[in-house]
């Protein structure tokens, strides 16, 4: 059925590469020149990091599409997490032919007779090995590699992180003002005329703390909201029901960017909802097999707090976990 409200709704699928960026132009300017000398050779690796929604894969798609397309290959490894299946990807999409049954090491040899491309490793930590990081910045002109938190790059081994060498370039949360240009645009594009006002879009805006995703995402089910009663026109009443489902999405989203080991410390911190980080490190020491270091510990745990799942609170010596 066509919809009463959107014009084409492809304009808020996540995927979608808008002609303009709105905004970003010190990101656009600092990951363009970092890579510059990546049409004709070796360039610079980067490594991009940044909080959820705030256009870290959208920019960095943008500018290799917009000034690599030729020279360019994007993975995105949560949902390949093993060398296999990164090495198979970046083949099928330089148009080799794989079946998927050949060992990594045939893969990775038939990898190393193309010619030399970018290649951007988004959500690299999700990655179960990193030993492929070597192979891939042999055999490319630069990495470019994405993650939700800062810390990610302690889990690559300490050799190659440090043959990378990587520029570092930070995303900040987006500010009220740029989420609302973010969403006018996909609005005037994407809606019909008049489906929304303005005041509820800057409403929008301002519920999304910085996050393009979570708004886009409201507008989204807002518009199949009214469209489901049969109405023309975005209401309040959409928005606050869209925003509660929107909400919902956001912390699934979040949830499934975790490894095991921070889903049980988050299960075991959410029947609690508050803990001791000793009791915390405790009973989760006692629920996975593996032995877990402290560190490790504390890594998953900056995550957390990172990722807005769980806050610290100190209590004198003792530093305390509760759930967000
Ligand atoms: N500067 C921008 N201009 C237009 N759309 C944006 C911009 N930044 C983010 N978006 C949109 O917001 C959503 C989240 O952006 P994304 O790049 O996937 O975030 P991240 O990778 O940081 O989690 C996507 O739908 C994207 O198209
Ligand atoms: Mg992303």
């Amino acid at each position: 059925m066509e919809s009463r409200i959107l014009v084409d709704e492809g304009l808020f699928d996540e995927e979608f590469i808008p002609e303009r960026l709105v905004s970003r132009e010190a990101h656009i300017k600092a990951i363009a020149s970092s890579l510059s000398h990546a049409n004709c050779g070796r360039s610079k690796n980067l490594f991009i990091h940044g909080p959820p929604g705030v256009g870290k894969t959208l920019v960095t798609r943008w500018i290799l599409k917009e000034h690599f397309d030729k020279n360019s290959v994007y993975v995105n490894c949560w949902s390949n997490r093993t060398s296999h299946k990164v090495i198979r990807d970046i083949l099928l999409k330089t148009g080799s032919i794989v079946h998927g049954k050949e060992p990594t090491s045939e893969l990775v040899g038939m990898f190393e007779t193309k010619p030399k491309k970018i290649i951007c490793l988004d959500e690299f930590d999700h990655l179960e090995e990193t030993d492929i990081l070597y192979d891939l910045w042999k055999n490319s002109r630069a990495l470019v590699m994405i993650s939700n938190t800062s810390y990610s790059l302690a889990v690559i081994d300490g050799r190659i992180r440090s043959r990378l060498l990587l520029d570092e370039i930070e995303f900040k949360p987006y500010c009220t003002d740029e989420v609302f240009d973010i969403l006018r645009e996909r609005v005037d594009y994407g809606m019909r005329p008049g489906a929304i006002s303005e005041d509820l879009v800057s409403i929008v805006s301002r519920m999304c703390n910085g996050d393009a995703r979570i708004g886009l995402q409201t507008l989204r089910l807002a518009a199949r909201e009214a469209g489901m009663q049969e109405r023309d026109t975005i209401t309040i009443e959409d928005v606050k029901t869209a925003s509660k489902f929107a909400r919902k999405y956001r912390l699934s989203y979040l949830l499934g960017k975790l490894n095991e080991h921070q889903r049980i410390i988050y299960e075991v911190l959410k029947r609690n909802r508050s803990m001791d980080s000793g009791r915390l490190f405790e009973e989760y020491r006692k629920k996975v097999k593996e032995t877990v270091t402290d560190r490790s510990y504390r890594n998953y745990m900056e995550r957390l707090v990172e990722l807005d799942l769980v806050r610290e609170i100190s209590s004198g010596r003792w530093k305390k976990y509760e759930i967000v």
